[in-house]
């Protein structure tokens, strides 16, 4: 090869490998969107459902507003062939994975699929344990774009290790797979996690509720509130890259519309995850309003990456608060309680300074914001430097009051 060639396949090798780079760093800029078949179907899937899914997703305009992944949970398992390389199920999937693949990619969507770092997934289908590599050989074969690796039958596995271990592995396989981490937040993956993979669960499953824990006897269920507690403490965490995931949504799966639209609200301000789990090919309107709400999408999407925090509760009200990247800020007040209540706001009482991440203050002394309401899309006047008055505020039992302060 003459010293000019050498330099250009130099230069082309450096150019791809920055560029493979650069397309998994990107992977989790923001908190992922998209659909996953568990919250409605759990392990009733197949071929048809998926296809049915991607196309409504189009045609409903949730791709539009930024839900691209379609994520088969468990149950998509047949066996491993006889070098050890994992099938689908044929009898659900008959065309196979990279026919779906290829379908969903034909409208602009993209697949996930999910494993587990034990011998068996949770539903007791075959877990990646001691077959990492040729899993996420077989997934980039597939053209899968997300993987969801759960913590079922892990005995004696060590979970830094064993996430490290898939993280190698897809990056291995040379395909950008988005990782989402699912061990439930027992081994608080929140410190060590960030640089392994792209998201982790923080605790157990959310069940369709807005305030009951379900308890079982060797485990526990989440309601929508119980999720917002425990991830509550762990604002300082999450980031552009790495998100704290308190679980998959339940809006649209028999929640009130208050609730669905709290519930929504919430996973907004907490940068979260954004994986609808109700059947999108037959909704409501009422549904189809919350999860295509694109100013409170762009309050989940935003720039900044920070994770709403708790500030302060008064009459049974919670006030949250996230900075946004162009100097607004998100501000939510949520009502758990189970009957309406009426607050007279002062912003002066929210002075407040993002201390962990973004060092932004919301300066209600010094800054004059627009107030615009989040769920009525109309202005709601502005806010003052000296609160003589009050703004009332009317907050719903299990309902929001959201604003977008406008600098
Ligand atoms: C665990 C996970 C759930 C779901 C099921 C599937 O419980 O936490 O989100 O993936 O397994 O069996």
């Amino acid at each position: 090869m003459s010293k000019k060639n050498f330099v250009f396949v130099a230069l082309f090798l450096f150019m791809s490998v920055g560029l493979y780079a650069q397309k998994w760093e990107h992977v989790a800029d923001a908190p992922q969107m998209g659909w996953s078949t568990w919250n409605k179907f759990q392990g009733n899937i197949n071929e048809n459902v998926i296809v049915g899914i991607a196309d409504a997703m189009v045609t409903s305009g949730l791709r539009d507003a930024g839900y691209v992944y379609i994520n088969i949970d468990d149950c998509w398992h047949g066996n491993r062939d006889a070098d050890g390389f994992i099938q689908a199920d044929a009898k659900k999937f008959p065309h196979g994975m990279k026919w779906l693949s290829d379908y969903v990619h034909s409208k602009g969507l993209k697949l996930g699929i999910y494993s587990d770092c034990g011998t068996q997934t949770c539903a007791g289908m075959p877990g990646s344990l001691g077959h990492e590599y040729q899993d996420a050989l077989q997934y980039a074969r597939w053209g899968i774009d997300y993987l969801k690796e759960d913590w079922c039958n892990t005995i004696n596995v060590n979970a830094k290790g064993a996430y490290q271990l898939m993280s190698d592995a897809l990056r291995a396989a040379g395909r950008p797979i988005f990782h989402s981490m699912c061990e439930w937040g027992d081994n608080k993956p929140w410190k060590w996690a960030r640089d392994i993979g792209h998201s982790w669960r923080v605790g157990p499953d959310i069940w369709c509720s807005f305030d009951s824990l379900r308890v079982f006897p060797t485990y526990v269920q989440y309601s929508v509130m119980d999720c917002i507690h425990k991830n509550d403490t762990l604002s300082e965490y999450a980031g552009r890259g790495h998100w704290n995931d308190p679980d998959m949504l339940e809006c649209g799966n028999g929640m009130t519309v208050s609730e669905d639209r709290a519930h929504f609200t919430m996973w907004c301000m907490m940068a979260s995850p954004l994986i609808l789990g109700n059947d999108i090919r037959n909704m409501s309107q009422d549904t189809k309003a919350i999860i295509t709400n694109k100013e409170m999408i762009a309050v989940n999407q935003d720039s900044l990456g920070v994770q709403a925090w708790h500030y302060s509760s008064d009459q049974g009200l919670e006030f949250w608060f996230k900075p946004l990247a162009n100097g607004d800020w998100a501000m939510t007040v949520l009502n758990p309680t189970k009957n309406t209540v009426k607050y007279d706001l002062k912003w002066q009482n929210f002075n407040i300074t993002d201390t962990q991440v973004s060092k932004k203050s919301t300066d209600f002394d010094k800054i004059i914001y627009k107030v615009r309401n989040l769920w009525t899309h109309k202005m709601e006047g502005k806010t003052m430097l000296k609160s003589k008055k009050c703004r009332t505020l009317t907050v719903p039992s299990h309902d929001v009051v959201a604003y977008r302060l406008i600098r």
